[in-house]
């Protein structure tokens, strides 16, 4: 859903995407390709390692207890030296509704494919909100906040002007610092979870405000 998600938005763009998959001959994926209206010539599937050979910069949008088995699919060098964005969240749906963190409070899902993966340059964001917002902040009036975290300033500075600001068109993007700061937008989903029971949709967010 996430993938399909970001993936339909920077085709839209102009951009070449490869879908990635344990399976190159994936059903979800061929159903990706096959509704794509502008630009499907841009769009491609393959294995995750694939996908990680050819992108020049990568999302992780993959359930969050099978990111580094997805990520070790992918391969260690086909992602050294190049940016992942990761959006997955520890979410444990085991025990039922509400999930469970599976990562929390003295680590985080970010942390621990940093330090799996350290020649990748892992930038934590998009993960405290649901994927149509992601893409398209303006759904909803007004502003609102979406946090990075991640150890590499340059690859953050590059995610928050081309992503975020140039394709989806965030305004208010906070950078919290290091990839620890990912414990805290990764905690944010109980809070998330019960909020969208509550509200009874996805289409919500947070705004940070500031004293003038
Ligand atoms: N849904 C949202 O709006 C939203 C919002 C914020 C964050 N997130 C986070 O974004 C991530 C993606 O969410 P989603 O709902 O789109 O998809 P999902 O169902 O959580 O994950 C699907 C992806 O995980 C891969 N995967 C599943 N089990 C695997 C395994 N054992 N080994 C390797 N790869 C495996 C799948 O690969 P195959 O293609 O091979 O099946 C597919 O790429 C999650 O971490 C979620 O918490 C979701």
């Amino acid at each position: 859903m996430v993938g399909t998600t970001i993936a339909t938005k920077l085709v839209s763009l102009g951009h070449e995407v490869v879908m990635g998959s344990r399976s190159a001959s994936n059903d979800k994926s061929a159903a990706w390709l096959a509704g794509l209206s502008a630009n499907a010539d841009k769009a491609s599937a393959g294995t995750f390692a694939d996908a990680a050979t050819f992108g020049e910069l990568l999302f992780n949008c993959t359930s969050g207890g099978a990111s580094l088995a997805a990520l070790n699919l992918a391969g260690t060098d086909n992602i050294a030296g190049k940016i992942l964005i990761d959006i997955a969240n520890p979410l444990d749906f085991s025990q039922g509704m509400p999930p469970r963190l599976s990562i929390s409070n003295d680590s985080s899902l970010g942390e621990q494919i940093q330090a799996a993966f350290p020649k990748t340059k892992v930038v934590k964001t998009l993960n405290t909100l649901s994927c149509e917002l992601m893409v398209e902040p303006s759904k909803l009036a007004g502003a609102h906040t979406i946090f990075m975290s991640g150890d590499d300033a340059e690859a953050k500075a590059t995610v928050e002007r081309t992503i975020l600001r140039e394709a989806f068109g965030w305004a208010d993007v906070i950078d919290l610092g290091d990839i620890s700061t990912a414990r805290g937008t990764e905690m944010f989903l109980p809070l998330w979870v019960r909020t969208w029971a509550a509200l009874g949709t996805a289409d919500f967010n947070i705004h940070v405000v500031r004293a003038k």
